[in-house]
This record gives structure tokens, C-alpha cells and sequence, in this order.
């Protein structure tokens, strides 16, 4: 079985830079699951078509033409040969995309997908739902939070590092409607897997949680 380590949490907590940080040391490959919703997210605003159009979205999900390339600095992510790294990380591509992620047919055209990129020597995978549906039999399950001040201000550190200019109130209230969305919709709801262990990095710096969970994965991995 491949091993896979799952970092769930609500937007902001610091997933995607632990995920990258843990998956560089170990030589591990990453999902980074929220992509392929933004990139669902994105390719259906290049087409304009309307969010209420389910239907025509689940079918963009489906056939979504998208390429990960792995660059000292991150991922380089492609769509149609297009190089949208950038651009899905922009604010309202991340409120459409939790829209687009409420959509059962979406989430199901995405899942093979995700689980697609479980390979050798072993996975780390971030999102809301990686260790509660898409890998439940993950051996290391992290449900990650931090307060929603912490949060929007690391989101709004990490946004103005790329040259994308935000208010901090507003991101402060996108955050906590996004994350209102994503713990109340039916499908994959965001929510700690029975036996995920709970972080709150609020008080903590990026290299002591990843010390943390590193320590964590060479136990249950026996690495
Ligand atoms: O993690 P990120 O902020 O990039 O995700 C964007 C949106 O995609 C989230 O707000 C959420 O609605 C959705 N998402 C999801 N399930 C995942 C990952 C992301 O529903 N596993």
C-alpha cells in the first residue's frame, strides 16, 4: 500500500506550504486537491459560463486539460498549456471555487483524479476532505487550524508576496464564508476525519510544525 499522509483544514491554515515542506523532505509526491477546484473554478469563468450551470461545470471537471510540473520554487500548474499558477490563487477564484466544490457531479469527476496521484514512494495530500473521502485509509490523517485573524493574516502575507493586492477585512470575511460554505455543504463537508489528529498552528512557525509532523510521519512510516 502506498503511504499517504493527509492534511485537512479550513483556508489559510498553512496546509499547502506544510504539505510542500513535508513532501520535499521526504521525496514524496503532493496533491494539492484545492487546484483542481480552482482550476474547475477558473476554466469555467475563461468559458463564461454560469455557476448555476451544473451540469456543463461537471463536464469542464471531467476533461479539465490540466498539467502539474514540479519547479525548485513549487508547483507549476498548466491549464490547456496555459501557465495559471498565479491566477487560481487569486481571491475570487478560491469564493468560485469552494461554489464549484459544493457540486456533487464536480466532486466525483474530480476524485479518480486525486486519487491518481497516490504513487511511490508514498503521497502527501492537502485539502478538506482528502482524509474523510478521498484517502479515508490514509496511516496519518493531520486536521489543521488556525484562528481566522492567524489565518487571513498568513493568506494576506502570501497573496501580497505574489503582487496580489488585498484588503485584510476583506479577507478576513471571504475566509470565513468560505469556510462557512465548505463545512455546510452536503457533499465531503470540511470536517476532521474520525481519526485525524487535530493542529492549531496559530502560535506556531512553519518550520516547527513541519518539524512536528515529520516526526510524526517517521513513526507511523517507519521512516
Ligand atoms: O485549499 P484551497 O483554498 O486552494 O481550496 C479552494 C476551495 O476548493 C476551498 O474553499 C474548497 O471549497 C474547495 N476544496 C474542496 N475540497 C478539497 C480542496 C478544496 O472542496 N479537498
Amino acid at each position: 500500500m502506498i503511504p499517504i499522509i493527509t492534511i485537512d483544514g479550513p483556508s489559510g491554515a498553512g496546509k499547502g506550504t506544510i504539505a510542500q515542506a513535508i513532501a520535499r523532505e521526504l521525496e514524496w509526491n503532493i496533491l494539492d486537491s484545492g487546484s483542481l477546484y480552482r482550476l474547475t473554478a477558473l476554466a469555467a469563468s475563461k468559458e463564461g459560463l454560469s455557476l448555476d450551470n451544473e451540469e456543463a461545470i461537471e463536464k469542464l471537471a471531467r476533461g479539465l486539460a490540466v498539467k502539474f510540473e514540479s519547479m525548485p520554487q513549487g508547483l507549476k500548474i498548466l491549464l490547456k498549456g496555459e501557465d495559471v499558477t498565479e491566477a487560481i490563487r487569486e481571491e475570487q477564484v478560491g469564493m468560485m471555487a469552494s461554489k464549484v466544490a459544493a457540486m456533487e457531479g464536480v466532486r466525483e469527476a474530480l476524485l479518480a483524479r486525486q486519487r491518481d496521484f497516490a504513487k511511490a514512494p508514498g503521497l502527501v495530500a492537502d485539502g478538506r476532505d482528502m482524509g474523510t473521502t478521498v484517502f479515508p485509509d490514509a496511516l496519518l490523517k493531520v486536521f489543521m487550524t488556525a484562528s481566522a485573524e492567524e489565518r487571513a493574516q498568513r493568506r494576506y502575507k502570501q497573496l501580497k508576496e505574489k503582487g496580489i493586492d488585498v484588503n485584510i477585512a476583506a479577507l478576513v470575511e471571504d475566509l470565513k464564508l468560505r469556510d462557512e460554505q465548505d463545512a455546510n455543504r452536503k457533499v465531503s463537508p470540511l470536517k476532521p476525519a474520525d481519526d485525524a489528529i487535530f493542529l492549531d498552528t496559530t502560535s506556531m512557525s512553519i518550520e516547527q510544525v513541519t518539524e512536528q509532523l515529520l516526526e510524526l510521519a517517521r513513526q507511523r512510516f517507519s521512516l
